[in-house]
């Protein structure tokens, strides 16, 4: 019999600057001992996939869902990334291969060494990502192509230093040229920093990179050389911190399911394709009936391939002028930007437009772009 903790919340959360979704999570805890492989199986037969971890938050969350801090060790949805050993920048930024930095940082580096300090005397080095050293943010305007630097005070872990970058500049610092490089050591001097260059060594089953990580002291040690899997560890008074183990030992499992009920398609469309498509394949093209719903889609369309905007369930009647949603939903709620309706009697059909904070604005309905069905 499954047990089963019902958990439910609004759940922020950004993986890399070109991942970040928003997403309403329904977690559940399965009481029954299987290993690794098992369990995957039986969250994506049941739910969506194991869980997937990526904030100091939602670990609280987890640590708190009945009955998990009671187990020796439960299972978390992260594995060992055989085989993909490439070195990555955490925004997303192609790695230039003709920096002799890079290329030294290939020939050296040692397993576990998987994330990148310069060291005094201009050199870099992979080190482990769990040991503390100050790092460097930056400031990116990914327009003007403007970046400024900013330096801790304080010694992190890799990851920490991650997530203080993120959440107070945009993210570590990715560094292209010799002279970027060069205008970089100027302001570092003697500290030893963190850069934003890493290799994922651990994946998430549900293929989300692991730019949070959470281990215990010492791990994961991959002692038995075989510890490929990851879980929370609560045995002796641990506090949930993860720990390595083979992938066949036995524990219960936490899985997840999206319960969102918006899906961003990443297809470019016209108006009618686009709704056509969201009538065939799921209800309809999203309306919009209140904020909550309007912050949903404004997180997804923030994922959305292309710069402009997203269509939405919006369309004008062209002998009456007026808007109405596809779905005759009738609320009152509205976001239209600033002269944002169009001509009257043209062929428009609404979109959110990603330029201005996702304000709903006209649109010829020919044009292709992205939407959003639910
Ligand atoms: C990549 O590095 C090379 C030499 O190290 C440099 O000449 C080139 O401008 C860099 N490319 C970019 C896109 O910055
Ligand atoms: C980014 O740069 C552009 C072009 O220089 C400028 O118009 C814009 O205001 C800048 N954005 C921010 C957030 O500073
Ligand atoms: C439904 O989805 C499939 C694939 O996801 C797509 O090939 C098909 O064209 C869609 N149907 C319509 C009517 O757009
Ligand atoms: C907002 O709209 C969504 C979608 O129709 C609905 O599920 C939700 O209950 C609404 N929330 C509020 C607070 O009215
Ligand atoms: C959709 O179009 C935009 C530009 O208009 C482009 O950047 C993007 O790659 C396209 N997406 C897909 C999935 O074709
Ligand atoms: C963007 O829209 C959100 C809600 O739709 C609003 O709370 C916020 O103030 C807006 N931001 C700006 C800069 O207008």
């Amino acid at each position: 019999v499954d047990m089963e903790a019902f958990f439910q919340l609004l759940l922020f959360f950004a993986v890399a600057s070109v991942i970040s979704q928003h997403v309403i999570l329904q977690y559940h805890f399965v009481e029954l001992e299987k290993t690794w492989g098992e369990a995957q199986n039986y969250c994506r037969a049941h739910y969506q996939d194991l869980i997937s971890i990526h904030s100091a938050q939602q670990m609280e969350t987890i640590r708190s869902i009945s009955g998990v801090s009671n187990e020796e060790a439960v299972w978390i949805g992260l594995r060992r990334n055989a085989g993909v050993r490439q070195w990555l920048w955490s925004n997303g930024d192609p790695v230039n291969t003709s920096m002799s930095d890079i290329n030294q940082i290939n020939h050296e580096s040692k397993n576990k060494k998987n994330c990148v300090v310069i060291k005094t005397k201009n050199k870099w080095q992979g080190e482990d990502c769990s040991k503390v050293n100050c790092f460097i943010c930056m400031k990116e305007n990914k327009t003007s192509g403007q970046r400024e630097y900013h330096i801790s005070s304080e010694e992190r872990s890799w990851f920490e230093a991650l997530e203080i970058c993120r959440r107070d500049y945009t993210d570590l610092t990715s560094i292209h040229s010799p002279e970027q490089l060069q205008e970089i050591q100027s302001k570092i001097g003697n500290n030893d920093v963190w850069i934003g260059l890493y290799r994922d060594e651990w994946l998430w089953s549900n293929g989300k990179p692991a730019l949070f990580q959470d281990w215990g002291q010492g791990e994961p040690n991959n002692g038995g050389n075989n510890e490929n899997c990851a879980g929370l560890w609560f045995d002796n008074n641990r506090d949930g911190k993860w720990i390595n183990f083979p992938c066949s030992c036995s524990f219960p499992f936490l899985c997840y399911q999206d319960q969102s009920k918006y899906i961003l398609v990443k297809e470019n469309k016209t108006w009618i394709e686009a709704l056509n498509y969201c009538r065939t394949n799921h209800t309809d093209l999203a309306s919009i009936p209140n904020a909550t719903a309007q912050t949903e889609i404004a997180e997804l369309a923030k994922t959305s391939s292309g710069g402009g905007g997203v269509w939405i369930g919006l369309r004008r009647d062209r002998l009456l002028g007026f808007w109405f949603w596809m779905d005759d939903d009738e609320s009152e709620f509205s976001n239209w930007g600033d002269g944002s309706k169009g001509d009257l009697f043209s062929d428009h059909c609404g979109m959110i437009d990603k330029e201005e904070n996702f304000t709903w604005r006209f649109e010829c309905c020919s044009t292709k772009l992205n939407f959003i069905c639910y």
